[in-house]
């Protein structure tokens, strides 16, 4: 993987490890991250540091990929996704002060390989989405996602399994 700093009026990626044939269209803002052979990332999204993206993933436009979240390989993440890091956030502390990042402990979540996440989904930290997992559109995804299980709602429940056979 190489280390790429682009800085111009269309993309700011900043000590972005990049593998080969990834694709990064306009107005991504990335940094500090690590993107994997043949992934494709999508206009406005954001990817902050410490974050993990595998191969042949499709990381759709609008989506927010925070500290501490891992993608497996072969992943697609719809639009408008929103992970987060921090359960209980606070912009500043007791004292007043701004707190910065020794006030906050940030939470991993692991998305693993083959899962697709739905449009306008928000994962909340800590969980697991399990390899060929489906989450639907709009989903809150608050507890682990079983691999190939098809989840949806508010807190998503689980739908049925990918690989179920219905008669
Ligand atoms: C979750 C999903 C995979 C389910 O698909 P499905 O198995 O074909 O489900 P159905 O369309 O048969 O719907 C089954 C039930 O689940 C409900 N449902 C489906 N998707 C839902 C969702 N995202 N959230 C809440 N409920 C949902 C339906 O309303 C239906 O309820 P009912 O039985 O009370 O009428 C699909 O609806 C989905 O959300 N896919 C993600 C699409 C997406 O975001 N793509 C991104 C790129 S464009």
């Amino acid at each position: 993987m190489d280390t790429v700093t682009i800085n111009n009026d269309k993309q700011s990626l900043q000590n972005v490890r990049l593998g080969k044939d990834v694709k990064i269209y306009n107005f991504v803002n990335a940094y500090g991250c690590s993107i994997g052979d043949g992934t494709k990332v999508g206009t406005f999204v954001e990817i902050q540091k410490g974050a993990t993206i595998g191969k042949n993933c499709k990381i759709s436009s609008h989506t927010f990929i925070c500290e501490g979240v891992h993608i497996a390989d072969d992943v697609f993440i719809g639009h408008n996704v929103t992970f987060i890091n921090d359960k209980y956030p606070q912009a500043t502390n007791d004292d007043g002060s701004l707190q910065t990042e020794d006030d906050w402990h940030c939470i991993e979540t692991n998305v693993e390989e083959g899962a697709s996440i739905g449009s306008s989904v928000t994962i909340l930290c800590g969980v697991r989405i399990g390899k060929k997992a489906i989450v639907g559109a709009g989903s809150i995804v608050t507890r682990d996602v079983p691999n190939n299980a098809v989840v949806a709602g508010n807190p998503a429940r689980l739908m049925k399994y990918a690989n179920q056979i219905l008669v």
